[in-house]
């Protein structure tokens, strides 16, 4: 097993080591590599048992610290970034040379972001190179947003878990890039489709849902996916079908069944921090499958539902 410490000094020297660190952010857990470093981002491949042709996110501390790593920062880009950094938000942007083709998987752009957490961006600003990382958990698995969900999944692939608590946004971040001058999203998340329409108002295009299109890979028809059955629908009647069946619930209704409730008061924000946690425990109780219905679909509404259709998806 990994060991679980907030030492930022500890973090940094395996990392200069080209050793795997699992870093906190707002989103999910991470597991972190010099991402300008083509071995050690191969560990990450490796203990994840991720295929090469999914590239990875880079973290750093600044837009100034960014623009280092890329050709290029489009203007109505920029502009996201100033609103939304630290925060949920990832940005497709042309790479330069210093980015391996291992990080992009041979794509032109590479995506970056800076995360909104206070330990993992002081680390990042000891380190002189930015930090791969890709969720922390096993690929196709739900992703950790607590230490103790990455320590059991990788804790034998890694050393260190630093540890910054619970993730505050509780999904991944939000992908953004431009298409034809165009802003495109490639993957829901954290930040809302009406957050970015308040800063860059034009038409957005979507680029999700292609499962397996290695253009925009991560959008594989099946992600996020516990290990048991999620049938998504009218909980009562599938309740009645499916007597030890365990709810994923939202919303103040009880139900005769062992339920994990993602927001009583029914707030997408708070259901979203609960969302991976809701999937894991359920997954792990005497629940012989897991049962859940779409929520509204506004705010991080969306981004959640995302995450259910995939996590339901046949494997
Ligand atoms: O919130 C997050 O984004 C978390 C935390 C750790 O930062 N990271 C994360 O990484 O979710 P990962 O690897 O689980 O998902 C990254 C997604 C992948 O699905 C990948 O396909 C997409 O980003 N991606 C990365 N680089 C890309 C690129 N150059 N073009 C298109 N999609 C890309
Ligand atoms: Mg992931």
């Amino acid at each position: 097993m990994a060991v679980i410490g907030k030492d930022i000094l500890k973090a940094a020297q395996l990392l200069r080591d080209g050793k795997l660190v699992a870093i906190p952010t707002e989103t999910v857990y991470g597991l972190a590599s010099n991402a300008l470093d083509a071995t050690a981002v191969a560990g990450i491949f490796k203990a994840k048992n991720r295929p090469t042709f999914d590239p990875l996110i880079i973290h750093t501390y600044s837009i100034e610290k960014v623009k280092e790593y890329v050709l290029e920062f489009p203007a109505e880009l920029e502009k996201l970034a100033k609103a939304y950094w630290p925060g949920p938000l990832t940005l497709l942007l042309p790479k330069k040379n210093i980015i391996p083709d291992l990080v992009t998987s041979g794509l032109d752009k590479v995506a970056v972001r800076v995360p909104d957490h206070p330990l993992t961006l002081e680390l990042l600003q000891q380190l002189n190179f930015p930090l791969a990382a890709p969720s922390a958990n096993p690929f196709g698995y739900v992703s950790p947003t607590k230490p103790e969900h990455v320590n059991k999944q990788l804790g034998n692939a890694i050393e260190y878990i630093l540890d910054g608590g619970n993730c505050k946004v509780g999904i991944e971040s939000t992908i953004v890039g431009m298409e034809n001058g165009k802003i495109c999203i490639y993957r829901l998340g954290g930040l809302s489709i009406e957050q970015i329409e308040k800063v860059v108002p034009i038409a957005i295009g979507m680029k999700i849902n292609s499962s397996g299109d290695p253009t925009a890979p991560g959008q594989l028809k099946s992600h996020y996916s516990p290990m048991k059955k999620l049938v998504i629908g009218n909980i009562e009647m599938l309740l009645e079908k499916n007597k030890n069946a365990a709810v994923l619930s939202f919303g103040n209704k009880k139900y005769n069944a062992l339920t994990f409730n993602l927001s009583e008061k029914a707030d997408l924000i708070e259901a979203a921090a609960n969302l991976f946690t809701g999937l894991r425990t359920l997954d792990e109780s005497n629940g012989e499958i897991i049962i859940t219905n779409y929520l509204p679909e506004t705010g991080l509404g969306k981004a959640i539902n995302d995450r259910l259709t995939r996590a339901a998806a046949n494997k």
